[in-house]
């Protein structure tokens, strides 16, 4: 299969805040190099690497809400829900991987899509709320 050129986070997706944009940007990276692997084996080890990736969502998630309950922010618990939905889809993508006993280069690409979603359909909110308080500077080098 004709593996998809690097994936990318699309330039108006960025949030101005560095420590975000960089988790997003270090996800996808770990996405591509995975991607990679695809072309010399057929089956990757994803029982291996993917518990590892969703591990790193995780990771993410807790490190924005951390961020987000010290801005105060309105949205927190709704975004906090995103988060926990994002992470049930993924377990169950894991699930389904394990019953077919291999994964696909479309698997991986459900991943970056989860991060579109957390990015265009909840981090911009708290940058609009930011935006909206005036603080976006005060976050942009967190
Ligand atoms: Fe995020
Ligand atoms: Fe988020």
């Amino acid at each position: 299969m004709n593996v998809v050129s690097p994936l990318k986070l699309p330039e108006a997706f960025e949030t101005g805040i560095s420590s975000i944009d960089e988790e997003h940007k270090g996800l996808i990276a770990d996405l591509n190099d995975y991607l990679s692997s695809f072309q010399q084996e057929a089956i990757g080890d994803f029982d291996k690497v993917f518990p590892v990736i969703i591990a790193d969502f995780e990771e993410h998630f807790a490190a924005e809400e951390q961020l987000m309950a010290e801005a105060g922010y309105s949205g927190l618990e709704r975004h906090i829900r995103h988060h926990q939905q994002i992470l049930v889809e993924l377990h169950t993508l894991l699930e389904r991987c394990r019953e077919r006993g291999t994964a696909e280069t479309g698997d991986v690409i459900v991943f970056f899509q989860k991060i579109i979603d957390d990015v265009s359909k909840a981090d911009m909110k708290f940058v609009e709320f930011l935006l909206t308080e005036n603080r976006l500077t005060e976050f942009k080098s967190r």
